[in-house]
């Protein structure tokens, strides 16, 4: 496991949720949807790559019958502020037809990336839809309406990584979760 004294930790200001915090807050999320989704086989949907490594911790978490299904999409580029374009760049493999769907995301900032994917897997006739986050910016919203089913952790309005979350592609697999110094994004601006 990573050291906090490792290299990728210097780029950060300071660590906004400990491994162990993230560890708590999922096992109690995963016991919650288990409740919800008694008798139900739900489709877990991972939003890639973000999503990932929450993801992967989530689903040991519930004791349910799950399937998994991955989407990426792209609303982001590799700067700090969305560009409210949205562009699929891998789809489901499998139909949602009256299946009922959990998105689970890295982070809602504004809402226009879920926004649109809710939408559109509404469209395709799904049972139900609910969002699952790690983050949540609620500071940020600009789709007001949206709603955000289970989320962990409501932070303050400062751009975060690890533990999926990046910046250009870096820092993924920090452990923790942390703000990131910002010398190293206003270098690439
Ligand atoms: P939204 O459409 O503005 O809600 O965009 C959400 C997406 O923006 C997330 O899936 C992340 O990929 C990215 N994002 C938003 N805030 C952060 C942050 O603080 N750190 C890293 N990625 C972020
Ligand atoms: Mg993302």
């Amino acid at each position: 496991m990573i050291d906090v004294n490792g290299t990728m930790y210097r780029d950060l200001t300071k660590i906004l949720v400990t491994r162990e915090e993230i560890a708590e807050k999922v096992r109690e999320l995963g016991r919650r949807i288990t409740e919800d989704y008694q008798g139900k086989e739900p489709v877990m949907v991972c939003i890639l790559k973000g999503g990932v490594i929450f993801f992967s911790d989530l689903v040991r978490a519930i004791d349910l019958p799950v399937s998994m299904d991955f989407m990426a999409i792209s609303s982001y580029g590799s700067a700090t502020k969305t560009s409210g374009v949205v562009r699929v760049l891998k789809d489901l493999d499998k139909d949602i037809l009256n299946r009922d769907v959990i998105i689970v995301e890295d982070i809602v900032d504004s809402g226009v990336t879920l926004n649109y994917l809710k939408g559109m897997l509404n469209h395709r006739g799904a049972a139900s839809i609910r969002i699952a986050t790690l983050l949540d910016k609620p500071g940020r919203r600009r789709v007001k309406d949206l709603k955000v089913d289970y989320s962990c952790f409501n932070i303050p309005d400062e751009f975060v990584v690890g533990y999926g979350l990046d910046y250009d592609q870096l820092y993924r697999n920090l452990p923790d979760i942390g703000v990131l110094s910002p010398g190293v994004y206003e270098k690439g601006e």
